[in-house]
């Protein structure tokens, strides 16, 4: 069935053909578009910029037709995996399908070509934009107010804990440390060494939840914060959290929610109802603006009332009937961005939530977690689960099977490409062996999800009796498998620097 699925999903005209730089197909003179002849007098160039500035050699541009240069990147787009090609069942970034609708309202002539600095006047629509984008996200959420700036997830996550350390130094001590659970995702303790502190990590329980018992001893008037995934990194709802939440707050310490996991909570919990004081929010996930390829992305932050007066600035304030840029607020941490943020991201977000309202965001958190248990109930026969479900909008197994047979989850995961699907996330979370972690989204059809299961049961059956096959996969992608620590170590884009 998966092989049959999936097919359709391959190019074999792409099967191991080499595609050549656009640089080597150049030829001189050749050229897609000739330039219209000059309708201005003509100037030399060094007339209108200082010649410091100007290059000393022409441009090594690559002088190729137009036709040729449509197929090269048309084919090369082809190459790497994407959600509009096929299944992209990667854990914690939630691949799901972007809308195209967005697209066409992300490229309405008033927000594609308005700029940040244009008069607040003639900026009126992209500013209502943002000041609703922001009421609405802190609706879902239960926070009070939000800033847009921050470009990513972890930029949030920053940002969130500058606030959180300007609070506390206005009582007189910033403190020293912040928990994070074992599970949590790598960018918290960075973003939290980056905002000046130390991290204290909290062990999971056999549930894969966070230990109570722990996060009590290590709670003290030292600690800032506590930075928590709800839903854990595992698919897991923290169940004890109303608790958690209190005994942070005895400590005098913040509840801050990395809300990359949203997905999983849209119209059926907030997360400001749960305790938490603030939160960023990864609209390149749960809010379908494209991901992938380092962005552009978007990683709101939405806070509870005693946060308001630290949100970067300048911040987006109706006064009246008008939409103002407001920077007078001398407690905020200061600008995180230039200007205000990716504002094409804003304008996908925001076109998403009223597309499906209320009703429409509840049912997607429900398809999530209907998907994601779905699969496990397929799959969790064949792969051991090291924490018991029901899981939420993702789940991890372990592909420890594998190893019996001189095979790790790395190989499965580069099999699946043979079968025209993205491999999940591996290796992620650190506190599960060979971990495969899996989230289908709610977009996919039933068809898909067989279909992958399918595959990831055939898998496991070729690593039984034909190991080979998946020690050397992938077989029928544009390159074979590639030495991934090399690519990281003799890291070489420049073609310029090697000719
Ligand atoms: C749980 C979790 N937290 C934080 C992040 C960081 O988000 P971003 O990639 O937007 O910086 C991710 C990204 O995958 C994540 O999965």
């Amino acid at each position: 069935m998966a092989d049959k699925f999936f097919l359709h999903y391959r190019n074999p005209d792409l099967h191991r053909m080499p595609e050549k730089l656009i640089f080597e197909m150049s030829r001189p003179c050749r050229r897609a578009v000739p330039m219209p002849a000059l309708d201005v007098p003509q100037k030399n160039l060094s007339d209108i910029i200082p010649s410091r500035h100007l290059r000393r050699q022409p441009a090594r541009l690559p002088e190729v037709g137009e036709l040729e240069t449509i197929r090269h990147f048309v084919r090369v787009s082809t190459m790497n995996h994407h959600i509009d090609k096929g299944f992209y069942p990667l854990g914690s970034c939630t691949m799901k399908y972007n809308p195209l609708v967005n697209e066409t309202i992300a490229r309405l002539e008033g927000f594609a070509n308005a700029h940040p600095l244009q008069p607040e006047e003639t900026q009126q629509g992209a500013l209502h934009l943002m000041h609703e984008l922001s009421r609405m996200l802190c609706e879902i959420v239960g926070m009070e107010a939000a800033t847009l700036q921050p470009a990513a997830g972890a930029q949030g996550e920053l940002t969130g804990l500058m606030m959180i350390r300007a609070y506390h130094e206005s009582k007189g001590n910033p403190r020293k440390y912040v928990l994070i659970p074992d599970s949590a995702h790598g960018t918290n303790p960075a973003s939290v060494v980056i905002a000046g502190y130390e991290t204290v990590q909290i062990p999971s329980n056999a549930e894969g939840r966070v230990d109570k018992a722990v996060l009590k001893e290590k709670l003290n008037d030292e600690v800032a914060a506590l930075m928590i995934t709800n839903p854990n990194t595992l698919g897991l709802f923290e169940t004890e959290i109303l608790e958690i939440s209190r005994l942070v707050h005895e400590a005098g310490a913040f509840m801050y929610m990395d809300g990359a996991n949203l997905n999983a909570l849209l119209g059926l919990v907030r997360p400001g109802d749960l305790g938490f004081d603030l939160m960023h929010i990864n609209l390149h996930k749960t809010f379908s603006t494209p991901h992938g390829g380092g962005g552009p992305g978007s990683g709101p932050v939405a806070v509870g009332s005693r946060l308001v007066e630290y949100l970067p600035v300048p911040r987006v304030v109706k006064k009246g009937e008008k939409y103002i840029l407001d920077d007078d607020y001398p407690k905020s941490v200061g600008k995180v961005h230039s200007f205000l943020g990716n504002f094409g991201m804003m304008v996908r977000a925001c076109a998403y939530i009223l597309m499906h309202g209320d009703r429409g965001l509840k049912r997607i958190s429900e398809n999530a977690i209907i998907n994601a248990n779905y699969l496990l109930s397929r799959l969790a026969p064949h792969f051991r689960l090291p924490y018991p479900g029901p899981a939420m909008h993702e789940f991890v197994l372990s592909g420890e099977k594998l190893r019996s047979h001189g095979l790790r989850t790395t190989d499965l995961a580069k099999r699946l490409l043979d079968y025209g699907v993205h491999a999940p996330t591996i290796y992620f979370p650190l506190i599960v062996r060979e971990a495969i972690m899996i989230e289908p989204t709610e977009t996919e059809s039933r068809e898909t999800l067989e279909a992958f299961a399918d595959a990831m049961i055939q898998v496991l059956k070729e690593a039984m009796e034909t190991p080979e096959l998946v020690k050397n996969a992938p077989h029928t992608t544009p390159v074979g498998r590639l030495d991934e620590a090399k690519a990281v170590k003799e890291l070489n884009i420049n073609y310029f620097s090697i000719n």
